[in-house]
This record gives C-alpha cells, structure tokens and sequence, in this order.
C-alpha cells in the first residue's frame, strides 16, 4: 500500500489534480472533503456534526476524520492511496504514521502545492460544483459545456457553501496555521516536495508527476 499526500491551501487544485493523477498513478483519490460532503447529504451522524463546522471554515475533529481514513484503508485494503485533504494537523499526521505503520507502511510522499494566494482565490471565487455528482468545475478557467449544467450527469451547479468570502479567510487562516507544524513534521522525514501550481492543470500535474518520480 503506497501512500501519497497531496497538500496546499483551500482552492490551489488538489482535488483537480488528484481526480487527473490518480488513474495514472493506479491509485485511490481519497478526498476527505468530498467523504465529509457524502455525509452531509445522506444526513448521516458524522454529516451532521461536520456540516456546521465546515460551513463556517472551520476543521472537522481529528479523532472524527482518522477514523473516516483508517475505514476506507480497510474497506479498501492493499490499493495505493493519493490522500486530498488529509492529514491536516499534527496530530492526524501522526495518528496517520501510527496507522500506516502498524498496517507495515508509511507516508511516501508529500506534495505542497503552492500558489500566489490572488490565483487561490480566483479559483475559489469561480468555482461551481454539481449538486448531484459532486464533479468540479470553474467558471473562467474550466468552464462547462453548458453553462450551469454538469458536463458528467447534466446536474445543477452550485456554489460550495464554504466558498462564501467569510469562509474562505477562516479556511487560509486555519491552513496557515496547521502548516506551520505540518509542513516540518514532513520536510524532517524527508518526504515533502514544494510544487508550484500556479499554472494550468496539465502543467500543475506535470509538476506534480515530477516531484513524485524525484521522491
Ligand atoms: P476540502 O474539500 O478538502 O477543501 P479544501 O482543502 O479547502 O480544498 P478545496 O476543495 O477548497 O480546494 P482544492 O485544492 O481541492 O481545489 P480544486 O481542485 O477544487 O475540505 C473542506 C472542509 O472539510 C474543510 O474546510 C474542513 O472543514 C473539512 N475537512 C476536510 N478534511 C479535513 C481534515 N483532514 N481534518 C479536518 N477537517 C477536514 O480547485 C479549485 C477551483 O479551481 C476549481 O473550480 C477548479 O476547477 C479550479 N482549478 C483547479 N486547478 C486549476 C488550475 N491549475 N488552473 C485554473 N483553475 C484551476
């Protein structure tokens, strides 16, 4: 079971690059944040405490968010797995280390994806996600066939209710912070690779692609 970690701030393309690389890599996209969205809408116990909070900007407990990953390594057991959105503190890094190992794996490789915060929230601000399936798309940059409508199942596409202006300064503080123990708890092991994803989707996941052979 191979582990990668894609990281960066809210909106610099980890779920973008994840969803093109992961076919390549013949690998799981786990993304915690579109787990956490299934929940919401089935209603489910884990939807409901995670709804507000997320809303608002704020992180979901991590205790709540080890016990979702560590589920789908075990329903999913023996597959390679490219994490979008997890580990997001410390103290999941290191209960993600303390899972992996007692499975005989470990974290590969971290890559941090990093953009101009101007791009960050240019990409935030046009964001569109399908209320029914849940695909991503951005109204100047990746835009669908027809506007409005999901390319993939033809669903309505909505706003995220945490890409409100209010939400997304809490989401970049909240990331701010968590790097600063995150990304050394990473660089000391020797598994984290800057990227610049600044660019387009192909070059981002070109530079991607890279730093995963380098690592
Ligand atoms: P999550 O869904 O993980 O949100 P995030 O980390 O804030 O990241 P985003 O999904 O906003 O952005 P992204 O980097 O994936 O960008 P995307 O590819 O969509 O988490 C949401 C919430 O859930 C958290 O705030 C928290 O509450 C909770 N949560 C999740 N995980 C948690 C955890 N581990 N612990 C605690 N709580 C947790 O791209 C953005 C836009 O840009 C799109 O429109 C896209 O089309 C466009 N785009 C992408 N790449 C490019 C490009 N190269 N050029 C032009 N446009 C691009």
């Amino acid at each position: 079971m191979r582990i990668r970690v894609l990281m960066g701030p809210p909106g610099v393309g980890k779920g973008t690059v994840a969803s093109r690389l992961a076919d390549k890599l013949n690998s799981r996209h786990l993304s915690t944040g579109d787990l956490l969205r299934e929940a919401i809408a089935q209603g489910t116990e884990l939807g409901i405490e995670a709804g507000s909070r997320m809303s608002k900007g704020e992180l979901v407990p991590d205790g709540l968010m080890v016990a979702l990953v560590e589920d789908q390594f075990d329903r999913h057991g023996g597959l390679d797995f490219l994490l979008d959105g997890f580990p997001r503190t410390a103290l999941q890094a290191r209960l993600l280390d303390a899972g992996l190992a007692a499975r005989g794996t470990r974290v590969d490789a971290v890559i941090g994806m990093e953009a101009p915060e101007r791009v960050v929230l240019q990409r935030l601000g046009g964001r569109r996600i399908c209320g029914s399936c849940g695909a991503s798309f951005h109204t100047a940059f990746i835009p669908p066939r027809t506007e409005g409508v999901c390319d993939r199942c033809g669903g309505v596409l909505v706003r995220r209710p945490d890409d409100r202006d209010e939400a997304i300064v809490r989401r970049l503080a909240v990331y701010r912070s968590q790097m600063d123990e995150l990304e050394p708890y990473y660089r000391s092991r020797g598994v984290y690779f800057p990227v610049d994803a600044s660019g387009t989707p192909e070059q981002t996941e070109a530079n991607v692609l890279t730093a995963l052979e380098r690592g």
